[in-house]
């Protein structure tokens, strides 16, 4: 397994092509080939002791597979100021390919709708990492209030006249609780103490934004992000146990390959949209993490919506592909039929050349298991493994 994710690493890092960036109001940026076979050693315990914590690590390898993995796993979006998200939708279709219109269409599954008098929150709750503090894991999460800041005791919707604060971050999740805290529990591993929800789950899924992003005008450039925006999704686990993206001795699960993508994350005048994933594998150092990082980006950018409300989004097909668009056609209806999301997707251009992925390996025993599960149980990958081991033996016994 070590030389295909060798095999893999390489292979990303050799896909890279210089294309010249271009850069709109609308457009779209792709990526191709989504979908890595690997396997990971998830959190078994986490060490939250003041002066020195850790986490420790199952010694049972749990596999990622299938197409969009790691990104088919349930999904945090983190939303990170100054942004003034007016709408989110989460929509998930039984099988959609781009330029298909034969494809499913699209339900929505959870909405956000701050433009009315009364704000509409489906299927959502607002978290931040404002509760209690730990030296290493950095803020547990908890409910949030209207200002994104101040912790709360009950689910609270961010105020559409929020300040426009640089690094005030909030994360969404559904509304469906965690099962308790546990290796094979269906979230993991978590801290304890925590308002704990599932992300927003589905190989094939899809997610709509209303924003803008206006400058701060009042905050300390001291800050840091100071003025740079960003929209982000990542494992929904990552976030239940640190507020950090560094290694952070095993607590971030992004070093041991969950997934981490950028949505639109903005400097002063632009916004990236980038894939950030698989960050280093093995890696022990944020010096891979960002390594890993920066080799991802997608090509193009777009025009940072600082004084207009743009529509956009980032769609997962069922093929592998993603991509993230920013179109003036979009609404939020309960139902989007494929050739209207096919029309939008095509009726805006394609900013650079679409960033191909090809991930090459496909391992034994994941070619038997589902493609839906992100995630199996070690015992099952094991049951998997006796039982191919024996159908390859019969094999050759029959045939040679
Ligand atoms: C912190 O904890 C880890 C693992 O429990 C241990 O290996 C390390 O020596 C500790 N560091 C300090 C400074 O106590
Ligand atoms: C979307 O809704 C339709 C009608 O209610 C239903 O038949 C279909 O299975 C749903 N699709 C998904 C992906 O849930
Ligand atoms: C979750 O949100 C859905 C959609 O708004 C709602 O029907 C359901 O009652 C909510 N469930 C919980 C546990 O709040
Ligand atoms: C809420 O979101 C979760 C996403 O993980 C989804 O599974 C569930 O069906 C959604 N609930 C409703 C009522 O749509
Ligand atoms: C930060 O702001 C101060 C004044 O508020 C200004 O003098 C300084 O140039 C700014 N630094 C940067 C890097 O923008
Ligand atoms: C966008 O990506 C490029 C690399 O392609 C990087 O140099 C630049 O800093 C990024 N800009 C933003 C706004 O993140
Ligand atoms: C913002 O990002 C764009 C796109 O990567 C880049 O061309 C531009 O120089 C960056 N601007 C600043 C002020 O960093
Ligand atoms: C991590 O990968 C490097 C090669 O990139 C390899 O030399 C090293 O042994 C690996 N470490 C672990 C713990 O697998
Ligand atoms: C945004 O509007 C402000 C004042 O309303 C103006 O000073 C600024 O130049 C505008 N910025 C852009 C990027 O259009
Ligand atoms: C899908 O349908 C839309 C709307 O009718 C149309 O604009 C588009 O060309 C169609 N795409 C394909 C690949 O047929």
């Amino acid at each position: 397994m070590k030389n295909s994710i060798l095999f893999l690493l390489v292979s990303i890092l050799s896909t890279i092509v210089t294309a010249a960036d271009t850069s709109g109001t609308s457009g779209k940026i792709q990526f191709s080939g989504v979908g890595y076979d690997f396997t990971y050693k998830p959190i078994s315990k986490i060490n939250n002791n003041d002066k020195n914590c850790s986490c420790e690590i199952s010694d049972k390898e749990e596999w990622f597979t299938g197409t969009n993995a790691p990104f088919s796993e349930y999904l945090a979006v983190h939303i990170r100021g100054p942004i003034k998200l007016s709408k989110f939708a989460y929509y998930t279709s039984h099988h959609f390919s781009i330029d298909d219109n034969s494809s499913t269409n699209w339900n929505r599954s959870a909405l956000f709708d701050n433009t009315k008098d009364f704000v509409v929150m489906d299927n959502i709750t607002f978290l931040g990492h404002q509760g209690k503090d730990s030296n290493c894991l950095g803020k547990a999460l908890t409910y949030v209030g209207e200002d994104a800041i101040t912790p709360q005791k009950t689910n609270t919707a961010p105020s559409k006249y929020m300040q426009d604060l640089s690094n005030v971050e909030y994360i969404m999740y559904s509304n469906i609780s965690c099962p308790k805290s546990s290796v094979n529990g269906g979230c993991g591993v978590y801290r304890s103490g925590i308002p704990a929800f599932y992300g927003f789950g589905g190989v094939t899924k899809m997610f709509l934004f209303e924003f803008s992003m206006p400058n701060d005008l009042e905050g300390s450039n001291h800050t840091s992000y100071y003025n740079a925006p960003n929209i982000w999704l990542s494992s929904d686990s990552q976030p239940r146990v640190t507020s950090e993206s560094d290694y952070q001795g095993y607590c971030s699960c992004v070093f041991q390959g969950c997934g981490e993508i950028q949505v639109f994350s903005a400097n002063a005048t632009k916004m990236n949209s980038s894939i950030a994933t698989l960050q280093g594998l093995n890696g022990t150092s944020s010096d891979n993490f960002y390594s890993m990082f920066s080799n991802m980006y997608g090509h193009g950018s777009f025009d940072r919506p600082i004084n207009t409300t743009a529509t956009g989004g980032i769609l997962f097909d069922s093929e592998g592909n993603i991509v993230t668009f920013i179109s003036s056609d979009i609404t939020f209806d309960e139902e989007l039929t494929a050739s209207s999301i096919n029309a939008i997707l095509a009726n805006i251009p394609e900013l650079g050349a679409t960033k191909q992925l090809k991930a090459g390996v496909k391992s034994a025993p994941t070619s038997t298991a589902s493609r839906n599960s992100a995630n199996l149980t070690p015992s099952k990958v094991n049951d998997w493994m006796y039982i191919f081991t024996i159908a390859t033996t019969l094999l050759h016994y029959i045939m040679w």
